[in-house]
């Protein structure tokens, strides 16, 4: 079965194009072999074929669990992630695990972490002086603002011991050469080989999650995730284990801690840029801030592609496929297509409020189907409540060129940090 067109150049000045320049490197394999369009990388052993188009994205994001475990794409986080988390799960146990996570992402709880979430923004914002580099301080934030909601911390006691755990730990996955010395070398060479040092950092971090667990359970109550998950019953009535609530916690941090903090410093790196959207933003019109959000996570998605592995063929947008090779929606190239985004390189949140509005189908930076984003109403608040606070700065460029978009293990960052001036 022939695949579809892609570079002929080797996986690994691909893997080197993808992880350096992945928006260039996206726009020239787009522009010179189209849609779809099929790659080769070192992090996959067979080609993956990308899709952009929205009936093949439908596809993809249709796919039968059976025939496309996404779980099976993250299993190289499972030994962080834990045998219990939704992102490594597929099928029927996914959909229980899916259920039982989203209870802290609706209603009531949802507006209870708003007011949390916005001090701690102000708290941070009201620092900036000067230069600052904006990823650095939104991973921070966003960390600050996991360990406070999702883990419940009480107090800086509980909270600096769990961020120097979570920093020891994350070190060593957002370094690429560190990443790619693990993937490569899954063995424990000892305490200070790039694999011993990660299992190390993770077995201390369980230790002091285990104990938030136990404090939690000693003493319930508070307004935390951690508390919600507690209450939790699976179809039997049983309450979960500590095991599968430090998989949740767990999973709630490596999908919602860099994630947020890449958007939010891509929404620095364009306001700055953008002196008239700061300037409408500080009118404090609810639909603005939103519209605000949505464009920055459409003209800098944080993840650029959702990938499935085909364990039978499939047809996708018309193509049928062979069991074995990766199938993507490709959420950059599907947000950037000038048929579905006129002008979609420009940020211009007022498309956002223009009518009709854009189609809310072709707008897909948190995924879609059984695994869209199941944080993305927290995700959505967290930079509404961080833009309401950047509403009261003035930001400008460091240097006028905009920043190119680096990958950082998986999110895509702006290569500059996000460096603006602030007063
Ligand atoms: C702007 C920030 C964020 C972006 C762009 C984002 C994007 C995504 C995407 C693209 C997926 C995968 C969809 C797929 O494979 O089809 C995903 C999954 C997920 N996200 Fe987010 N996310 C963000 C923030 C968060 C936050 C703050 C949380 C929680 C605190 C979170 C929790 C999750 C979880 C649990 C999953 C796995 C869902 C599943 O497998 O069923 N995310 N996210």
């Amino acid at each position: 079965m022939d695949l579809p067109p892609g570079p002929r150049a080797p996986a690994a000045w691909q893997t080197l194009a993808w992880t350096m320049r992945p928006a260039a490197f996206l726009r020239r394999i787009h522009d010179r072999f189209g849609d779809p369009v099929t790659i080769r990388t070192l992090w996959t052993d067979e080609p993956m074929v990308l899709f952009s188009r929205p009936d093949a994205v439908r596809d993809v994001f249709r796919l039968d669990p059976r025939v496309a475990p996404a779980g099976q794409s993250w299993e190289f986080l499972r030994p962080f992630a834990g045998p219990h988390s939704i992102l490594v799960l597929d099928g029927d146990e996914h959909l229980r695990e899916r259920r039982l996570i989203r209870t802290p992402f609706h209603g009531e709880p949802m507006c209870a972490f708003r007011p949390t979430v916005a001090e701690l923004a102000r708290r941070e914002l009201g620092t900036w002086r000067g230069r600052v580099i904006t990823l650095e301080r939104m991973r921070d934030l966003t960390l600050e603002i996991i360990l406070r909601i999702v883990f419940g911390a009480r107090g800086e006691h509980e909270a600096a011991p769990l961020r120097d755990a979570v920093h020891a730990t994350l070190d060593s996955v957002r370094s690429m050469p560190r990443m790619l010395a693990m993937s490569l070398v899954q063995r424990d060479l000892g305490p200070r080989s790039p694999w011993g040092r990660f299992r190390l950092a993770v077995e201390r971090f369980d230790a002091l999650l285990l104990d938030v667990v136990a404090r939690q359970r000693a003493e319930p109550g508070g307004d935390s995730m951690l508390a919600l998950l507690l209450e939790q019953r699976d179809e039997d009535g049983r309450p979960p284990t500590d095991r599968h609530l430090r998989d949740q916690l767990v999973a709630l941090l490596a999908a919602g801690h860099d994630t947020s903090a890449a958007s939010l410093a891509w929404a620095f790196e364009r306001l700055a840029r953008h002196p008239d959207v700061q300037a409408r933003l500080r009118d404090g019109e609810p639909a603005y801030l939103d519209a605000v959000v949505k464009e920055v996570l459409r003209v800098r998605p944080a993840l650029t592609i959702a990938p499935r592995r085909l364990l039978q063929p499939a047809r996708i947008g018309g193509c049928v496929l062979p069991a074995g090779v990766h199938v993507a929606a490709c959420l950059w190239l599907a947000l950037r297509r000038e048929d579905l985004w006129p002008s979609a390189a420009v940020f211009r949140p007022e498309r956002w409020l223009e009518h009709p509005p854009p189609n809310p189908m072709s707008w897909i930076p948190f995924g879609g189907g059984v695994r869209r984003c199941a944080g993305a109403p927290f995700a959505e608040m967290e930079m509404r409540e961080v833009l309401r606070a950047a509403a009261e700065l003035t930001i400008r460029p460091l240097r006028a060129e905009p920043e190119q978009a680096r990958r950082s293990a998986l999110v895509v960052t702006p290569d500059r940090g996000g460096e603006v001036l602030v007063g």
